[in-house]
């Protein structure tokens, strides 16, 4: 008896098996043509553009495996079709989310964790279903400054990692899968490694958006993570002053470099809100963020003054977006992300 088995229960084994030459697994990459349970048997019919036996044969020897470890699924058959004029996605577009966005900085320290975090929870908060992913592999601090540690509730299932929620949001970061004190010295290839699995196998589920919080710099890190996913766009964070515009110009040209469209500059720490009485003040120069705009020919999102809240909230793991969604800042988080949409929208 094949017992109770529905036919999602089986498309999640299957999409535990990955295509041998492509990244994805085989339910993502529409491989599964039908799945029918019977009282007796289950009957898989595979599609595959080539007609290599090879590939066939392994991606068989993988099912049945894989099947043989699920209870009530009875005898297995696989058939293969080849279907020509199949095309196989094998671009590195992250499953489920309609727009990944990575925000950038040329330079460490401007807010660009403290930027994405407040970002994200001004999205959640106006609806939109929102992921944020630390790529900072060499400064984690996503989690800190969401409240959430991973290694506490990490779900590892196989090969496939589950994101945490909090307060409405998905977060994973590199400091969920290390140990605290353990010094990062991915290079090379185990690098490579660890942020292809960190890519590709995390379960975002439905996402309006996932934001990359990317390492500062533009160094080989930089440059590779933006090449390894398939990004729709990124912004650039700055603070006003001259130093770190220079730095986030080279950001821009990375970006430039590797095709992927600026979707604007948010400038950080704008203007000194007191705490006290409420002035503001220009306690830096002025107008940098539209100066990077201006020449990397991109929109100024928008500015966030500097408050001594902001930094508070990002030590207490709360984002200021959400403890305070009628203040200074969270109007400044839903100004940016309203131009943010809208330049969305002009590169569709
Ligand atoms: N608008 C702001 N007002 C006050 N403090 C801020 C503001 N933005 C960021 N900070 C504080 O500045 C510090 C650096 O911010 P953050 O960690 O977000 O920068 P970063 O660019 O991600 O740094 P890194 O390069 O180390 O990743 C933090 O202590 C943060 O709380
Ligand atoms: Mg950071």
């Amino acid at each position: 008896m094949a017992g109770k088995i529905q036919p999602i229960d089986i498309q999640r084994e299957l999409t535990k098996i990955k295509h041998p030459e492509l990244k994805k697994d085989i339910v993502s990459l529409g491989m599964i043509g039908s799945l029918e349970i019977g009282e007796e048997e289950t009957n898989i019919l595979v599609k595959t553009p080539s007609q290599d036996r090879r590939i066939q044969i392994g991606l068989e020897a993988q099912i049945r495996q894989t099947l043989s470890k699920k209870e009530g699924v009875g005898k297995v058959k696989i058939k293969f079709e080849v279907d020509p004029k199949m095309t196989l996605d094998d671009s590195n577009k992250i499953l489920g989310v309609k727009k990944v966005i990575a925000i950038g900085s040329g330079k460490g320290g401007v807010g660009k964790s403290t930027v994405t975090v407040n970002l994200a929870a001004a999205a959640a908060a106006m609806g939109y279903k929102v992921g944020v992913m630390d790529a900072d592999i060499y400064g984690p601090s996503i989690g800190k400054m969401f409240g959430v540690n991973g290694k506490v509730a990490l779900k590892a299932e196989e090969d496939k990692i589950y994101p945490l929620e909090k307060d409405g949001l998905k977060i994973i970061s590199f400091s969920f899968l290390i140990e605290e004190k353990q010094p990062v010295v991915w290079r090379g290839p185990m690098l490579g490694k660890a942020v292809e699995q960190f890519l590709y196998d995390i379960v975002w589920g439905e996402l309006d958006f996932l934001f990359i919080d990317l390492p500062p710099g533009t160094g080989d890190v930089q440059l590779s993570l933006a090449q390894l996913i398939d990004l729709d766009g990124a912004i650039l964070v700055t603070t006003p002053q001259t130093v770190a515009l220079l730095d986030a110009n080279r950001a821009a040209s990375m970006f430039q470099q590797v095709k992927v469209p600026i979707l604007g500059v948010v400038e950080n720490m704008s203007e000194f809100v007191c705490p006290n009485c409420g002035h503001s003040s220009a306690i830096f120069s002025q107008g940098g963020g539209q100066k990077l705009a201006d020449s990397a020919d991109t929109k100024f999102l928008g500015g966030v003054p500097l408050t001594m809240d902001v930094m508070n909230a990002g030590e207490a793991g709360k984002p200021l977006v959400f403890q305070e969604p009628d203040g200074i800042i969270a109007k400044s988080y839903k100004n940016i992300l309203q131009n943010l949409a809208e330049e969305i929208k002009k590169w569709e």
